[in-house]
């Protein structure tokens, strides 16, 4: 796992977004996972300011989204469907019939969670996928002690993460207690993982992400199996960190070429 720690959240959305967009450069056709949240909205702003000013091209990229509440129709304005076309999609030239986002709504969820991993494997897998971090340690709504090889599934939402969620609701009992989300498993097979966790909230869970014992409780943790895995942090953030020295020091000793900024 490369852990990089910056000053603060906008500075590691800066860099998670030279990341992102260097990928874009490389591989116009690139298929990006993505993430909604708070965490990294900054980040979408930088790679929107990249499309406007620097002509960062999203023409021929593919996305595929992390999650979905279940029962949220794609025009409901909690929706992960409409944050994403709200907060990057509208904003940017990709082309919208190439954007993914599970059917929280689908007649058979079951069947939704199966087409949807189909999709991502006819597309040639995801070369990058964007995280952030739940207090608990999830990752996508994939909650503690589920299984770390999941594929695209059903998920209860934890009291903790419904706690951290609803006031994107009006009313907390308005916020659905059910999400469809790609597995453990399904981000293990990404190409890359790049996570975001930023402020003293995900102090704890950066720490048993990062230096806790690989643990379905945490699911995040699974990151540590997997080959190209970029966790960006700020001071906050990593401040429990027992070996933050070495993260700094592997960070201040790159070739060249292993570095982003
Ligand atoms: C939700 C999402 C996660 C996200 C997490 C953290 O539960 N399903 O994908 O990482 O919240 O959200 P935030 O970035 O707002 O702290």
């Amino acid at each position: 796992m490369e852990v990089i720690i910056r000053p603060n959240a906008a500075a590691g959305c800066i860099l998670g977004a030279k990341i992102i967009a260097k990928l874009v450069r490389d591989k116009p056709g690139c298929v990006l996972g993505l993430a909604t949240g708070r965490t990294p909205l900054r980040l979408y702003q930088e790679l929107i300011r990249q499309h406007r000013e620097e002509g960062l091209d999203f023409s021929r990229v593919t996305t595929f989204n992390l999650d979905e509440y279940v029962g949220l129709p794609a025009d409901h304005d909690r929706s992960y469907r409409y944050f994403m076309r709200e907060n990057f999609f509208r904003h940017i030239n990709i082309d919208q019939s190439r954007t993914h986002v599970p059917d929280g709504t689908a007649a058979d969820l079951h069947v939704e969670c199966r087409r949807y991993e189909q999709l991502i494997a006819d597309a040639g897998g995801i070369d990058l996928q964007l995280l952030g971090l739940g207090r608990n340690g999830h990752i996508g709504f994939n909650e503690p002690s589920g299984s770390l090889r999941s594929r695209t599934w059903i998920k209860i939402l934890s009291e903790q993460t419904l706690r951290d969620n609803s006031d994107a609701f009006q009313l907390p009992t308005a916020m659905p207690r059910h999400a469809i989300t790609m597995g453990v498993g399904t981000i293990l097979d990404t190409r890359r993982c790049l996570l975001l966790a930023f402020g003293p909230a995900k102090t704890r869970a950066v720490e048993r992400m990062i230096e806790g014992p690989l643990a379905a409780i945490c699911p995040a943790s699974a990151l540590q199996l997997h080959p190209r895995a970029t966790v960006i942090v700020d001071e906050a953030s990593a401040s429990a960190l027992q070996y933050a020295d070495h993260y700094r020091w592997i960070d201040a000793n790159k070739f060249a070429w292993q570095r982003y900024d």
